[in-house]
């Protein structure tokens, strides 16, 4: 075990740039928001000084009115579209003066981060230090969420693009690009110079991404105008399971510092009115199964992915939910010839295994159900999606993301997209040593 716990570690030195780290070379050349939050907890356990950098770095790009931009763009680099010239973050008033970054955010991931990276440290009391300094950050990013992102008062926010989401080319997102007829963009992919077009989004997916943008660019990236004009709306289970858990990490975290009642107040009544609204309407009985909503289109998205099973790692379902999601997830996603967990329904015809977020295996989203199935007492289920992450991983190298097909894993070939990439090291190096 230890010849892989080292070369995890290699990988993470490797894309280290001085106080951030990049997803990996060339494919992603910048800091990603949920990529340093999981490479932090990778860091964590054998760099402490580079977890607590990587955080800082992520915070010090955050906007006036609380966001946290989805990359940051530290550097120039051309193999990279679209850069910050595309993305003029310096459209919003009240953006970073001092880093180029995008007009859209990712999973709030880092309040739970923090969270782990206390769990995992050998100094508490210094680490708890590192944490006192930064939290404000984070609540006043839960605060923007809150404030700006819940059009209808539910407790549930919505992401305004598909990059939001984290689940970049889901399938799910095929209901809205039909709602949608965006130009035809000319532009010079770069990202299929890297890593085989198969692999990738396509290129008319892409105008709808890029069509997205410009909207809100036209709009100097409002919230008010994104709810009212964006065709992207979506209350997205996966990135409100992010939220909740980190406001759960947050009471914790302001409980162990002390004093801040009135903080601890406001995250109490946000957390109890999400985990109610998320229960009563992203739920989808008949599905067995966490689903999305468009709320641009009002209507339930009803497709299973991994996405539908992570709110477990949040305790939002009751104890018998959670046994009806992991039911759920047994029969369509874990019979013995799939690893665990495809990232999209392998039952679906929109199902594709080695394309990006319609099919693979993403460690990521492994070490989220991982911890969640701990947390509800399903041991040998979080013991199997432990043992596949590590199996998929010694059998191709630090892929992106994998074939979830067992059979294709015969010669090493069945890793996808980046190689040596970050949080794929980060987490294999935290479930070695859970
Ligand atoms: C990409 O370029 O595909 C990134 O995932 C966007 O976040």
């Amino acid at each position: 075990m230890k010849a892989i716990q080292n070369k995890a570690i290699e990988v993470l030195n490797k894309n280290w740039k001085d106080g951030f780290s990049v997803p990996c070379a060339n494919l992603y050349p910048f800091q990603w928001f949920w990529d340093s939050g999981f490479i932090a907890i990778g860091f964590a356990h054998f760099d402490m000084p580079k977890s607590e950098k990587e955080i800082e770095t992520l915070l010090d790009s955050q906007w006036g009115n609380g966001f946290i931009p989805h990359i940051i763009f530290h550097t120039e680099s051309d193999t990279y579209f679209p850069g910050s010239d595309f993305h003029r973050s310096d459209l919003h008033v009240q953006a970073s003066r001092e880093y180029r970054s995008t007009g859209m955010t990712q999973p709030p991931v880092t309040g739970f981060v923090l969270q782990e990276m206390y769990r995992i440290s050998k100094d508490k009391k210094a680490t708890l230090k590192f944490i006192e300094g930064v939290i404000d950050k984070v609540y006043d990013n839960h605060n923007y969420f809150y404030t700006n992102r819940d059009p209808q008062n539910e407790g549930l926010i919505y992401i305004y693009h598909n990059w939001e989401s984290g689940t970049d080319n889901s399938p799910i997102w095929d209901d809205i690009w039909a709602t949608m007829n965006p130009p035809e963009y000319t532009f010079e992919r770069r990202d299929t110079t890297h890593v085989d077009a198969s692999e990738r989004p396509s290129k008319r997916e892409y105008d709808h991404y890029l069509h997205i943008i410009d909207i809100a660019k036209e709009h100097n990236y409002k919230d008010e105008k994104i709810a009212e004009l964006s065709p992207f709306l979506v209350q997205d289970p996966l990135f409100n399971t992010m939220l909740i858990k980190s406001n759960e990490s947050l009471i914790d975290l302001y409980q162990l510092i002390g004093d801040n009642q009135d903080k601890i107040a406001q995250l109490e009544k946000w957390q109890n009115q999400a985990i109610e609204s998320f229960n009563n309407k992203l739920f989808d009985k008949e599905l067995g199964a966490y689903i999305h909503y468009d709320l641009r289109n009002e209507k339930p998205l009803r497709f299973v992915s991994s996405s539908s099973f992570s709110p477990i790692y949040a305790n939002i379902p009751s104890k018998e939910k959670a046994a009806i999601l992991v039911k759920t997830m047994m029969d369509k996603f874990g019979n013995d010839h799939q690893y665990l967990c495809a990232s999209f329904d392998p039952t679906s015809e929109r199902f594709n295994p080695k394309k990006y977020w319609r099919g693979p295996v993403w460690v990521n989203l492994n070490w989220i159900l991982y911890k969640g199935l701990i947390q509800y007492g399903y041991n040998d289920i979080a013991k199997r999606v432990k043992e596949d992450t590590i199996e998929i991983i010694e059998k191709n190298g630090f892929y992106e993301y994998f074939d979830s097909r067992k059979e294709e894993h015969v010669d090493g070939k069945a890793g996808y997209g980046g190689k040596d990439f970050s949080w794929s090291a980060a987490l294999l190096i935290d479930m070695l040593n859970n």
